[in-house]
């Protein structure tokens, strides 16, 4: 293996060893197949290419000071990626055997997880496809199920140094009552064009609204958004937001902290009134908000030049249960042996 800069890697594709392989047939799953290819053959008339039956997960691997490497909650992704296959009536995979692939791949690629204090990690990347042929819009017969993994930094280069968010109500990642809640590509699709917009005003992400009337927050691009005033930890609720399992894991945190934590509607004015915002998820960790501009308003909320001191502690009892550092009182992680 190349010599890699672990503390520079960014977040990006990078090929790593071997990936594993499932296929769905005639109504079950077969064997977990290793791959050193990162090659399909696909059919072309394949339901996830027309028809976007496609869902994907984002976990990661830690290495610990211990030496052991630690996956974080990997049976609630199997959980949320089989919501999202009910979502888009794809085949479900069962939690063990989502389980089962996920540690073979981090097992097979074992040199490529970043060493304990780095600051990087091994992301994992689930995926279902729908492979069987159809021309009509039906679900597929066929699914392939993938697990592959790659060492990355933090997905905002900034890291845990504070970022800005554009609000732009002229874009929606996801409708009312649509898919906004499953981890399916075409709400990234959907997302790209603001997403190309927010980065060239220098922005990190896009701050969605709630698509029905604008009027409450949704979350970002790539990560929920959560705030804090007056010792309450605040996300909004909304049925079209993704279910992080990092802001789930950080509502828990916030708890043990003695915060009171309130997940209900979030309506844009209270931007003004937060003592200190953040986007959460697997790729971002925590990313600290120091600036929203609300470009349709021409109004701009303000944050600090630094992490606030609750955002501070969640990042590192966060960081300290991935890896290792901390006790894992909640049982949130798996060794891999
Ligand atoms: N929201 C969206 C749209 C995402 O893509 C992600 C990334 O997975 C998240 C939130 C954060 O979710 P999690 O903490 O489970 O990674
Ligand atoms: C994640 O945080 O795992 C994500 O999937 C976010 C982004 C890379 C889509």
């Amino acid at each position: 293996m190349e010599n890699l800069d672990w503390k520079n890697i960014g977040f990006g594709y990078r090929k790593t060893n071997f990936n594993i392989r499932c296929w769905y047939k005639n109504g079950e799953w077969g064997p977990l197949e290793v791959s050193d290819s990162e090659y399909l053959n696909l059919h072309m008339a394949a339901t996830c290419l027309h028809y976007g039956q496609e869902a994907f997960e984002g976990l990661k691997a830690f290495m610990g000071k211990d030496g052991k490497v630690r996956v974080f909650r990997m049976e609630d992704n199997a959980r949320r990626m089989q919501s999202s296959s009910e979502g888009i009536l794809m085949a479900e995979v069962p939690t063990e055997l989502f389980c089962e692939a996920v540690g073979l791949a981090v097992k097979k690629n074992m040199e490529f997880v970043p060493p304990h204090g780095s600051g990087a990690s091994l992301y994992i990347r689930p995926l279902l496809i729908g492979t069987g042929p159809e021309i009509g819009v039906k679900p597929s017969g066929e699914y392939l199920f993938m697990v592959f993994v790659m060492p990355v930094g933090p997905y905002f280069p900034e890291g845990f140094k504070p970022t800005e968010l554009v609000i732009l109500r002229k874009y929606d990642r996801a409708a009312p009552q649509g898919t906004g809640k499953y981890k399916v590509g075409g709400n990234y699709a959907a997302s790209l064009v603001a997403g190309k917009k927010a980065k060239a005003g220098h922005y990190s992400a896009v701050l969605y609204l709630d698509s029905r009337e604008k009027k409450y927050i949704d979350e970002c691009g790539p990560a929920n958004f959560f705030a804090i005033k007056d010792d309450t930890y605040i996300t909004p609720l909304s049925d079209s937001v993704l279910p992080s399992i990092t802001n789930m894991s950080l509502m828990q945190l916030a708890e043990d902290m003695g915060l009171k934590v309130e997940r209900r509607k979030v309506p844009v004015e209270e931007l003004e009134s937060f003592q200190e915002v953040g986007a959460c998820g697997t790729a971002a960790v925590i990313s600290p908000i120091k600036r929203i501009y609300d470009e349709d308003l021409d109004k701009e909320y303000l944050y600090g030049f630094d992490p606030g001191p609750w955002s501070t502690k969640l990042y590192q009892k966060l960081q300290g249960i991935q890896y290792g550092d901390e006790p894992d009182t909640h049982g949130w992680t798996t060794v891999i042996e």
